[in-house]
């Protein structure tokens, strides 16, 4: 049996620079993949990031809002000039906005979350599929689009709306692309603090949150099997049986 063999192939990974992103791209660069790192604004943590997949493999750090098509654009015409192509997206980039009820959160914090975590889905994909003819597609959702939560609603529905997102694309894009989801539970992240990390370890069967290497195997999972397509794999604990 086949499996995708990762090494030599180019991977773009969206919030890469920290978090469960990074994860990621050190992880692809330790199975030999080129990783291009996105990030928005802090440097010094893509720098990092960098560093660590030279250790493995090459790579390459490119500044970007996934909010805004013209940046995207730009990200992935570099990204495919420098390594000639672009077989692997995984888009993670994301914010978890302000814990609000749906009573308080303003036109413009809905706005932003759905920009960054829903209208960058749309825009990177088709930036990349301009040069990705075959591949694999991985896109970050979360539990909150699978149940709501205690994170806003503006959250939760952009993560619910990146898994239509999935099954749409996983439809119209096979066999050449295979597109899937994670949805992961409380992972321990910058988007976490202390106080929320104890709180939600209560809802995993294990007692805590997950470290964002787990997050990372499962994608490294998803990538390297070329027969799941137009799924969701849940990451978090034993969450659906407490
Ligand atoms: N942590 C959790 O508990 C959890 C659970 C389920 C799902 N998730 C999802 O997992 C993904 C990663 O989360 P995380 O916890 O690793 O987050 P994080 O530690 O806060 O890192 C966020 C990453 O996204 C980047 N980013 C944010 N806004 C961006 C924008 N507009 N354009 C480009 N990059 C942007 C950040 O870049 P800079 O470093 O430059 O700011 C950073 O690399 C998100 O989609 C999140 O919703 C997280």
């Amino acid at each position: 049996m086949d499996y995708m063999n990762l090494k030599g192939k180019v991977a773009l990974i969206t919030g890469g620079s920290r978090g469960i992103g990074r994860a990621i791209a050190v992880k692809l660069a330790e199975k030999g993949c080129k990783v291009v790192v996105n990030y928005r604004g802090r440097e010094e943590e893509a720098k990092r990031t960098l560093k660590m997949i030279e250790e493995f493999s090459e790579g390459l750090a490119l500044k970007a809002n996934v909010g805004n098509r013209e940046e995207v654009r730009k990200m992935v015409d570099e990204t495919a000039r420098v390594f000639g192509g672009i077989d692997i997206l995984v888009n993670n980039a994301g914010i978890v906005g302000e814990h609000r009820s749906i009573r308080e959160i303003t036109d413009e914090e809905w706005r932003e979350v759905l920009r960054v975590n829903l209208d960058s889905m749309f825009i990177v994909t088709q930036e990349v599929l301009r040069y990705m003819k075959k591949g694999k597609i991985v896109n970050v959702s979360s539990v909150a689009g699978r149940t709501g939560g205690s994170v806003g609603a503006h959250y939760a529905a952009s993560k619910a709306g990146i898994i239509g997102f999935t099954f749409s694309l996983a439809r119209e894009l096979a066999p050449d692309i295979l597109v899937t989801a994670i949805a992961p539970g409380p992972v321990e992240t910058e988007i976490i603090d202390e106080e929320t990390k104890k709180k939600l370890a209560t809802l995993s069967l294990l007692n805590r949150v997950a470290q964002p290497e787990e997050i990372a195997h499962a994608v490294i999972f998803l990538l390297e099997n070329d027969y799941m397509t137009g799924v969701v794999l849940d990451i978090n604990g034993g969450r659906y049986m407490i």
